[in-house]
């Protein structure tokens, strides 16, 4: 594999990829003009918009519209854009993706086990099943700069192919929290002005204090969504979801959203935190504030599927019909059935797709 290369390279800078990417077969796919592994033929849909295969890439590893426009050509009909926000803001410092090895002999990590906690081997060997830590702090670029380049990528999605944007709120220190709110309906406001014809808004992001995420306050999340809503009118709105282990909590964001009608999906799961360190036990990701990262790949798969089973159940049982978009793990065909199989009506693939850019086509072929 040494002459393997992402499309998002780990090696580089995250400004170095936003300007010279995407890389490996993506940068191939860019040079055509033909789509690879689609067929003109929208027989699934997601959040009510037609497409061919509801299969793609969530938020994070496509930057820009060189790299959506990359993965529709690869034949993921779902190309999401990595989220946005209201203005410029910062990432943080290199390195932002380390592999990491769990314990287990399947390379499984669970929500709640010691293992997050004790600490998790962090490095740069990178080894099949894939599982890596992504570290970014949601960096974006001013919406100068990402509506026109969203706009671009909306317009360059093929037949059945669908360009998702992403997006989140800002919260300044000591902000208040009809500020938090305003900022969310901004941002919401400039994706809809590129054109966009659905959306998702990134709920496991950090609120107040440390490792509390705005998911962990669904009611903060029903008062947010429904100030977007009157924004966007129909335009859907699914948000994205971390892991909620409490079945309880998770039914309250359910009825705080979706039975309100604000949310029309959800997609679900975000990386897993948990603290990393080196073969020598000490921090691996440099500074402050950095003992913890998020995990996904390989290592996430059980618990991404746990909360779609859940979460396809809340459907069920409280007769509601939000999409639901798994996320987490995918890294072949099987697992993309599984998602299926749980109750997933899309399924979507990062660090997979990384590690294997013809992850789409090969789930294609498989059918
Ligand atoms: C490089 C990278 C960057 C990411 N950035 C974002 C982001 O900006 N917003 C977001 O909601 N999720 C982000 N994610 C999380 C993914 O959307 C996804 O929820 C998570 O990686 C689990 O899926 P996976 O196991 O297929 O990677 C990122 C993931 C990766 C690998």
């Amino acid at each position: 594999m040494s002459d393997f290369e992402p499309f998002y390279d780990v090696n580089r800078t995250y400004e170095d990829n936003y300007e010279r990417g995407p890389f490996g077969e993506f940068a191939e796919a860019l040079k055509s003009d033909t789509t690879q592994g689609s067929v003109p033929h929208a027989d699934e849909n997601f959040m009510g918009v037609p497409v061919n295969l509801a299969f793609g890439i969530p938020a994070g590893p496509l930057l820009n519209e060189r790299f959506t426009t990359a993965a529709f050509r690869m034949g993921f009909d779902l190309a999401t854009y990595k989220t946005v926000r209201s203005r410029a803001w910062g990432c943080n410092p290199f390195p932002n993706v380390l592999a990491v090895h769990p314990r287990s002999a399947d390379g499984s990590l669970t929500p709640g086990s010691a293992e997050l906690d004790e600490g998790v081997l962090a490095d740069t060997n990178y080894e099949q099943p894939i599982s890596i830590s992504n570290s970014f702090g949601v960096p974006s670029q001013s919406p100068d700069a990402w509506q026109p380049d969203m706009q671009a990528a909306i317009k360059a999605a093929g037949e059945g192919q669908l360009l998702v944007p992403s997006f989140q709120g800002s919260r300044d220190p000591g902000a208040t929290e009809e500020a938090y709110i305003a900022d969310h309906v901004t941002t919401a406001r400039l994706v809809k002005e590129t054109g966009a014809q659905v959306m998702v808004m990134n709920t496991s992001c950090p609120n107040e204090g440390h490792n509390r995420l705005l998911c962990h306050n669904p009611l903060l999340v029903g008062r947010i969504t429904e100030a977007i809503k009157r924004e966007i009118g129909d335009t859907p709105l699914m948000i994205k979801l971390a892991y909620i282990p409490d079945d309880g909590a998770l039914e309250t964001m359910v009825r705080a959203t979706a039975g309100l009608g604000s949310v029309q999906g959800f997609s679900t799961i975000n990386t897993i935190s948990a603290r990393l360190v080196d073969a020598n036990g000490e921090q691996a990701l440099p500074g402050a504030g950095r003992e913890r990262s998020g995990v996904c790949g390989n290592a996430i798969r059980g618990a991404g599927l746990n909360m779609v089973r859940r979460l396809a159940a809340i459907r069920e049982r409280l007769g509601l019909d939000f999409a639901i978009n798994g996320v987490g793990g995918v890294v072949s065909p099987e697992d993309y059935a599984a998602y299926r199989s749980a109750g997933a009506d899309s399924v979507m693939s990062a660090t997979g797709a990384m590690w294997n850019a013809n992850l789409a086509r090969d789930i294609k072929a498989a059918r």
